[in-house]
């Protein structure tokens, strides 16, 4: 056997036993360039040719050539065979996948928008320099009503149907309002609480009335302050919490027995300047009711109404939160969707 002979059978060997052992694409395709490459052991064995007598050129000649396609074939084939191999395995593998199978969602809590609401309020007013106050939701008519200038005969006691207890004189409050008269006869003055919490009335519930929602709401009492003072402090806490430096406010006379002048506070539109869904065209939006408090209400907590003066607000904390947040449905605070809830 000829040198060149001899090389050939090793390659053909040792090509076998490097198919044999490759276990992915790229290995075969290294073992392509290795054997048939430009500088590839075929290449190589092809050069020492030139070096060979015509006679040995006759015979070793179609030896390469067969070595040469043996090599094509035997990469090919093993290729072949790998990508099957691979195909088997992976099947092999999902053979037992069900794809039926139920996976438990993974929930995670987050803050309730209701929390989260109030406390945007609460680090707004903080940052005013209020204090928060809080009151009891179990309340009595004096506090609820006759402290806040709402006497028994009043015909205001009929806008706000009430919860009452089976304890003659006592409600679940219908608003946040006697938490003023708390906080008066509590601190005295000068005083400036914000107060938030849950407030009931016993009403039909649809998409914008619950019989429990939350309010907020607002006392500064001090010296000489008036309706610009009021203004003012509303003005910057609708901005704060719209995010809207240019947001603007434009008042309303309303009717509230413990306030004297009473408004209705509008805002502009967070939203649009022409008219949206949100103000329903108009450009305002029904925000807050707000005024002065009135002298009755000073004096039933204590305070002297020709000394002191001063201005309260109230409002729902649903309503600004369905404004901000393109809420339609005030049932939804409560419902205890996850769906909805996931969104904030
Ligand atoms: N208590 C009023 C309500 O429930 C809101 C309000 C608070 C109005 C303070 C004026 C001043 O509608």
């Amino acid at each position: 056997m000829t040198k060149i002979e001899k090389d050939i059978k090793t390659l053909k060997k040792s090509l076998k036993n490097d198919l044999d052992s490759a276990q992915n694409e790229q290995t075969i395709e290294n073992i392509r360039i290795q054997y048939l490459g430009r500088k590839g052991s075929l290449a190589n064995l092809m050069s020492q040719l030139k070096t060979l007598s015509i006679e040995e050129k006759r015979v070793v000649g179609p030896l390469l050539n067969t070595l040469k396609i043996h090599t094509e074939e035997s990469i090919d084939n093993a290729h072949k065979s790998l990508i099957i191999h691979l195909q088997q395995n992976k099947f092999q593998k999902l053979k037992h996948f069900d794809v039926t199978a139920y996976k438990q969602k993974k929930l995670s809590g987050h803050i309730h928008i209701y929390t989260q609401v109030i406390q945007q309020l609460q680090d707004i007013f903080i940052s005013m320099g209020y204090e928060i106050a809080d009151g009891p939701e179990v309340e009595t008519e004096y506090y609820n009503f006759e402290a806040l200038n709402i006497p028994h005969d009043h015909p205001a006691r009929d806008i706000q149907d009430t919860f009452w207890l089976t304890n003659p004189g006592w409600l679940l409050r219908t608003h946040t309002s006697p938490v003023q008269i708390r906080e008066m006869k509590k601190k005295g003055a000068p005083l400036a609480i914000v107060s938030i919490g849950r407030a009931y009335r016993h009403e039909a519930v649809d998409a914008s009335h619950g019989f429990m929602f939350q309010q907020h709401e607002g006392l500064l009492v001090g010296k000489n302050i008036s309706v610009s003072n009021l203004l003012a402090t509303v003005k910057a806490f609708l901005q704060k919490f719209f995010e809207k430096d240019d947001l603007d406010i434009r008042v309303r006379s309303g009717y509230f027995p413990f306030v004297e002048p009473g408004l209705e506070v509008d805002a502009s539109c967070p939203f649009c300047k022409s008219g949206c869904s949100v103000c329903k065209k108009t450009g305002w939006v029904e925000m807050l009711g707000a005024g002065l408090v009135h002298p009755n209400v000073l004096a039933s907590a204590g305070l002297d109404p020709e000394v002191y003066s001063g201005f309260a607000w109230g409002g729902g904390i649903e309503r600004l939160a369905m404004i901000k947040h393109g809420i339609n449905d005030i049932r939804l605070f409560t419902g205890n969707q996850i769906e909805f809830l996931d969104q904030f």
